[in-house]
């Protein structure tokens, strides 16, 4: 099932975040999909904020990786950035899957991964139309039935 909404600006980035937030369990993965400035780290800028989450969040674009643990968020999460990983096989290194035994991966540039996505990832695909308003459009998986809007 998926779903769109138009998201007026950064603050109403933010604002759906924090909602996905709310619904975040440990093992979650969220891939977050959208071109250079489209809104990806705002989004999970938002989530972050939504787990409790009062620092920074520097986009990951250089680290690849940057974890948040507790007690400074309900959930862990890995915030991870992919657009510079070339091969899908060098994500293996990066261990994700570690993760998801006690927490979520946020993942921008999913589309790194290949078939190596993992199937059950909430899909955010964010599109920027005339004007700079964004169209986010939410697919979710089995993993997500009952959990987002019915
Ligand atoms: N509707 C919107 N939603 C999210 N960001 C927006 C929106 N309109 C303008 N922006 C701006 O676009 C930029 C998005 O940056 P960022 O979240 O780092 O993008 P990405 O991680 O996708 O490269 C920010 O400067 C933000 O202020
Ligand atoms: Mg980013």
């Amino acid at each position: 099932m998926s779903e769109t909404f138009l998201i007026a600006d950064e603050d109403a980035m933010q604002a759906m975040g924090r909602r996905l937030a709310s619904m975040l369990r440990v093992g979650d993965v969220i891939a977050i999909e959208g071109s250079l400035g489209a809104g990806k780290t705002t989004l999970a800028r938002g989530m972050l904020e939504g787990l409790g989450h009062e620092g920074e969040v520097p986009s990951p674009s250089f680290a690849i990786v940057q974890p948040y643990d507790a007690p400074m968020v309900s959930l862990p999460v890995a915030h991870v950035d992919l657009y510079r990983i070339d091969d899908p096989a060098d994500v293996t290194e990066l261990a994700l899957d570690e993760y998801l035994m006690d927490g979520a991966l946020f993942i921008e540039w999913p589309e790194r991964l290949g078939d190596r996505i993992w199937p059950q990832a909430l899909r955010l695909q964010i599109f920027v139309e005339e004007g700079g308003v964004r169209r986010l459009t939410v697919t979710t998986p089995d993993a997500w039935k009952g959990r987002w809007l019915p």
